[in-house]
């Protein structure tokens, strides 16, 4: 069943849980995610980056999460992770995308602030729900983020609790994307969490859910602190995507014959597959 992300953030919040955002860049992700959502019988939220989209256009992969989303027995949203131009987000609005995420952080807090109220203001005449953004995350991964400027610590990135709540008030966004120590990509140190910030934010915008990208590679310990922490909605790619190339070389080389790359496709599912279900059993957070 499709459904906008807003009512499962709400349902999330009144029972401190998140609800998976799992990116899926093709039709075997596509059913990896949403079995394992099916067979635990949570929802989830299908997601697509615009940094994707040399790999799965969004005119293909859309239409395709939609049908996917609608013949679902758990409901599901559709939503734009990372739309980065206004372009890009309206053409997800006229493929029925029922949740965008307008990521403006790059632009100084004033620029941001108006084109995702503009946008804002565009998806709630149509009943679509908006991912805020402000904060940036640290690069500690190969090649992803913004490196720290020099004589900068990490707290220059992350989201600051009185400009967070100014940044709600002023664009109307449903939920807000908050920084305070998760990255994207693979961890290749330690996170250090900021749950000093993740209060102070909490309590300065206390009516709207937080997400958490970079969720996965995060230990259980630290995504349930999290959570009990007020993060109702936590990203997840990287680990899921991954999974598969490690075991592929051994399942290719094991299997006495050249594999048709349908076959590859139905060994990496049901890998992405265990992945995904780690991920929404763990973010229901039921101990
Ligand atoms: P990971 O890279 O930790 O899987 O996070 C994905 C994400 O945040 C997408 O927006």
């Amino acid at each position: 069943m499709l459904v906008n992300s807003k009512v499962l953030l709400e349902d999330a919040m009144k029972h401190n849980y998140a609800v998976a955002g799992i990116n899926t860049t093709s039709l075997t992700m596509l059913r990896a995610v949403l079995e394992a959502a099916e067979e635990e019988g949570t929802p989830v939220i299908l997601s697509h980056a615009q940094l994707h989209e040399p790999y799965a256009p969004i005119e293909l992969m859309g239409p395709l999460m939609k049908a996917a989303a609608e013949k679902s027995t758990v409901p599901c949203s559709l939503h734009l992770d990372h739309g980065t131009t206004e372009a890009y987000i309206y053409k997800a609005l006229s493929l029925g995308f029922t949740s965008v995420m307008a990521d403006f952080a790059r632009f100084s807090f004033e620029e941001n602030v108006e084109r995702t109220k503009k946008v804002a203001d565009v998806c709630h005449e149509i009943h679509v729900t908006v991912e805020g953004d402000y904060g940036e995350m640290p690069s500690n991964v190969t090649g992803q983020g913004r490196a720290l400027p020099e004589g900068e610590s990490l707290e220059f990135f992350f989201t600051k609790p009185d400009k967070a709540a100014r940044y709600v008030e002023q664009t109307g966004v449903d939920s807000l994307v908050v920084s305070f120590g998760s990255v994207h990509g693979i961890y290749i140190e330690e996170p250090k969490m900021d749950y000093e910030r993740l209060g102070a934010i909490r309590e300065a915008v206390p009516n709207t859910p937080l997400v958490m990208h970079g969720g996965s590679g995060l230990n259980e310990e630290d995504t349930r602190t999290c959570i009990d922490g007020g993060i109702r909605k936590i990203n997840y790619y990287t680990y899921m995507a991954c999974e598969p190339s490690k075991k592929l070389v051994q399942f290719i080389s094991s299997s006495g014959k050249p594999p048709y790359f349908h076959e590859i496709c139905e060994y990496s599912r049901e890998l992405m597959k265990e992945k995904a279900r780690y991920a929404i059993k763990l973010f229901q957070n039921r101990g």
